[in-house]
């Protein structure tokens, strides 16, 4: 069975996520590790927390980087709330996050367990360059690494640049030029997975799921103005999506680099499909919508909220 070490910032569609990862009976969650990102780590660690418990997970939490390598924070609680789950407020965990740093946790773990970890970032990958410089050994143990990020079209944080990667460009340029192959889902990509009513219609009978969390969390999400014409794209959930079935996305072997000076398009994922391009990446291009939802409802069905 996979092996999923889950780097995030909940953040709406993290905690979507998080849900298909645990619900899901062919992956394992390894861990959850945070960043600063959609809120700040003050809030995405307690959520972290209060989504594994309110999952019924019994889960490593790590709490990671609380800025960009070299950049101030940029936050998105336009889009996911003050705190990062709209205006759901969910109990405090009971649970502390573990003793280790994120950066360290993602390397013990990764170490502990050679060619068994699929390693996912769904939020600023600032966690994960600091890793690569702490071990680049990460590169040939992990058995695979998949992010939620960048774009080969236009972003949403500007025209040119996708969030996650905008908040944090340096970090993501690490992350690009390491010796592995980053599988990216872009919001090209991430653009096909709209929780549109017919999709929400099919979450109606999960009970406390669907009544205290995805309810309420989408109606949230989905008022933002990107969203209100074809629904909320779930963004993060794809990149986990893959990790259960990478039958459901098309991908193509690309040369991806990210833009980390210039004046309008920082945080650009600058992708070349070329084949003659050096290629570090591959990209997910399209997505088998049917079977993506039947995978992230049957997922949901199986997350015991009690
Ligand atoms: C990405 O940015 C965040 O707001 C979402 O959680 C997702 O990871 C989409 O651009
Ligand atoms: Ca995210």
């Amino acid at each position: 069975m996979k092996r999923i070490l889950l780097d995030c910032d909940p953040g709406i569609d993290d905690a979507l996520a998080i849900a298909l990862a645990h619900g899901s009976p062919a992956v394992e969650v390894a861990g959850i590790t945070t960043v600063s990102g959609n809120v700040g780590i003050e809030h995405t660690t307690p959520n972290a927390l209060a989504l594994a418990e309110f999952y019924g997970m019994d889960v490593p939490v790590a709490r990671g980087a609380a800025r960009p390598l070299v950049r101030p924070g940029s936050a998105a609680s336009n889009v996911h709330g003050n705190t990062g789950l709209g205006d759901v407020v969910l109990p405090t965990a009971k649970a502390d996050p573990v003793p280790e740093h994120a950066v360290d946790h993602i390397v013990s773990t990764i170490a502990a367990s050679p060619g068994e970890i699929s390693l996912v970032a769904v939020g600023p990958l600032t966690n994960i360059a600091l890793a690569l410089q702490l071990e680049p050994r990460i590169t040939e143990w992990v058995r695979e690494f998949v992010i939620m990020g960048g774009s080969y079209t236009r972003g949403n944080f500007s025209p040119a640049a996708e969030f996650n990667i905008a908040a944090d460009p340096e970090a993501a340029s690490v992350v690009f030029e390491a010796p592995w192959r980053t599988v990216m889902f872009g919001l090209d990509l991430t653009h096909q997975a709209r929780a549109t009513a017919a999709v929400r219609q099919r979450f109606t009978g999960l009970g406390r799921l669907q009544d205290e969390l995805l309810s309420p969390c989408l109606d949230f999400y989905g008022s933002n103005r990107q969203y209100r014409e074809h629904g909320p794209a779930i963004h993060d959930a794809c990149a986990v999506a893959y990790v259960i079935a990478p039958e459901l996305f098309t991908l193509a072997e690309a040369r991806v680099d990210v833009e980390t000076s210039g004046r309008f398009s920082s945080g650009m994922t600058v992708t070349d499909f070329e084949p003659e391009a050096a290629s570090n990446a591959a990209v997910a291009t399209s997505l088998d919508q049917e079977g993506f939802w039947d995978l992230v409802t049957d997922s949901f069905g199986r997350v015991a909220t009690g």
